[in-house]
């Protein structure tokens, strides 16, 4: 038997972790700038993250999708402290393509429509329907057609397709959908977006996620707000909805709210509850709603509670950014320096891209763990929220040194 690869890998093995370093085989230490897949925010092997898994893992795991426990109770009461009060419906999953496809399940239910609004470069997750709304889906050639996807543009002025320049009027990138919409009425079930987009890091122009609120409103679309990345503190708020001061009317939850562990949640409105009725009994799976799920949960919101880590990743993301901006003035090979909270990008020039991945292995190599985004060119940083001013000027250093040696451009 042979491990099968399918997605790209790294020539490293690493068995243990504890907050932001990660250890190999051969005892190597990495500064995980990745948080794993952007998952362990809280940093690994937290201590009242471990003490919580080891105590429910003895208590009790698994009962059945169709049980209550207590724990699930708790974490409602946890959820409800972060959240705005219209949005008081959750489901417990497990991983975040599976919350995206349950929610779109949940809006195609509550309007009876196939409709779904996407945006280009977005990415959902691995699930078909998921898959086909993102970007990546689009080139699979081996997907079978889900609905009606309509794609608009991305949200990024610097590169707009609509030939205008920021700041536009009504944004022009939205009229497709307005336009749509008014002579398709029936037609649509949801607006996805994702408030920062993943790939690339763009972060929408100001009032662009409150036009989409608009008119999701206007066209009674449901808006769902995918906040598998952004979501749980990732941006400095606990949502990167408010940013925008809006409201979706479903939001899905991932990677943070595990902080390592496979939880996802589906949050709507008792509204859309009662619009849904046909989701009954159709997105049952083995570990829907455990109690295990319920305890981490709990146990993520409290330590980002206690611990002020959401403030921690607006002061560290900022940190990370003003220090990554220093080496921009420095360093020619990068052309811009991007981000909300501790979601950072770093762009390379257009002549230098094709050395992106070559110097993401050379940072492996001495020992940290970056990724490299090749269809936009652009390093992407997301570190556990706990990462300490010093392992920030570590890797800025050695980020400097290998970017000079491989392109040769730094002051
Ligand atoms: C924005 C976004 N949505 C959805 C997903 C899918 O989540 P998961 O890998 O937990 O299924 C990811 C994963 O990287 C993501 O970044």
């Amino acid at each position: 038997m042979r491990f099968w690869k399918t997605n790209p890998f790294n020539p490293v093995t690493l068995v243990r972790g504890q907050g932001c370093t990660v250890w190999d085989t051969s005892g190597k230490s990495y500064l995980d700038l990745h948080s794993g897949t952007w998952c362990a925010v809280l940093g690994h092997g937290h201590p009242k993250w471990l003490a919580a898994v080891q105590e429910q893992t003895t208590k009790l795991t698994h009962t059945g999708a169709s049980f209550l426990s207590t724990e699930i109770e708790e974490a409602l009461t946890k959820l409800k402290q972060i959240l705005p009060h219209e949005l008081n419906r959750a489901v417990f999953l497990n991983t975040g393509s599976e919350a995206v496809e349950m929610a779109l399940k949940i809006a195609c239910s509550a309007t009876g429509s196939d409709g779904i609004f996407t945006i280009e470069g977005s990415y959902y997750g691995a699930t078909t329907f998921a898959l086909a709304l993102s970007e990546a889906g689009r080139t699979a050639g081996y997907l079978p057609s889900i609905g009606h996807i309509y794609r608009l543009p991305t949200p990024n002025c610097k590169r707009c397709t609509m030939g205008q320049t920021w700041p536009c009027d009504d944004f022009p990138c939205l009229n497709a959908l307005a336009q749509w919409a008014e002579k398709n009425k029936h037609r649509a079930a949801a607006i996805l977006y994702e408030p920062v987009m993943e790939a690339g890091i763009i972060v929408p122009p100001i009032g662009y996620c409150a036009r989409l609120r608009t008119l999701a409103s206007q066209f009674n679309i449901l808006l769902i707000a995918e906040e598998v990345t952004t979501g749980m503190g990732r941006t400095g708020h606990w949502f990167a909805f408010e940013h925008d001061n809006i409201v979706p009317d479903i939001l899905v939850i991932g990677k943070a709210i595990g902080a390592g562990l496979p939880v996802s949640v589906v949050v709507t409105t008792s509204e859309v509850e009662k619009r849904s009725q046909k989701i009954m009994g159709r997105h049952v799976q083995s570990h829907q709603n455990d109690p295990f799920s319920g305890r981490i949960v709990s146990a993520v919101i409290s330590i980002l509670q206690e611990e002020q880590l959401v403030e921690r990743a607006a002061e560290q993301g900022a940190y990370l950014l003003t220090k990554l901006k220093e080496l921009q003035l420095e360093c020619l090979a990068i052309s811009e320096v991007r981000g909300r909270g501790i979601m950072v990008g770093v762009e390379l020039h257009p002549d230098v891209a094709s050395k992106g991945a070559e110097i993401a292995k050379r940072l492996l190599e001495i020992g940290f763990i970056i990724d490299f985004h090749s269809p936009t060119a652009t390093f992407r940083l997301f570190p556990p929220y706990v990462i300490s001013n010093e392992e920030i000027d570590g890797f800025t250093k050695a980020f400097k040194q290998v970017l000079s040696e491989v392109i040769s451009n730094c002051k």
